[in-house]
């Protein structure tokens, strides 16, 4: 199992591991902006506070890279859940 934590909020949504966090922020109602859902808009850029994610997947990786972004972000669409983690968002 993994939880997806807001960093700010008390809300916190628990998922298989392996789930694609965007769907644990959908399926949790949590607070995150989401656009594309496909890496191409940089809506869902959140920073990685505590806990971890499965290990960034190329299309990931090259996507943040356009999005010039430092590390410990991540992009919920793509990035998948491997135990608990709080993120922080970047945009209202
Ligand atoms: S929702 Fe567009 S990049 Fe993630």
């Amino acid at each position: 199992m993994a939880k997806v934590q807001i960093e700010g909020s008390d809300a916190v949504h628990e998922c298989e591991s392996g789930t694609r966090m965007y769907e644990a922020i959908e399926d949790g109602n949590l607070k995150v902006p989401l656009g594309c859902l496909h890496g191409h808009c940089g809506a869902c850029v959140v920073e990685v506070v505590s806990g971890s994610l499965a290990e960034i997947k190329e299309g990931e990786k090259l996507a943040l890279r356009a999005f010039d972004t430092e590390e410990d972000m991540r992009l919920a669409c793509l990035a998948y859940l491997d135990g608990d983690v709080v993120v922080r968002t970047l945009k209202p």
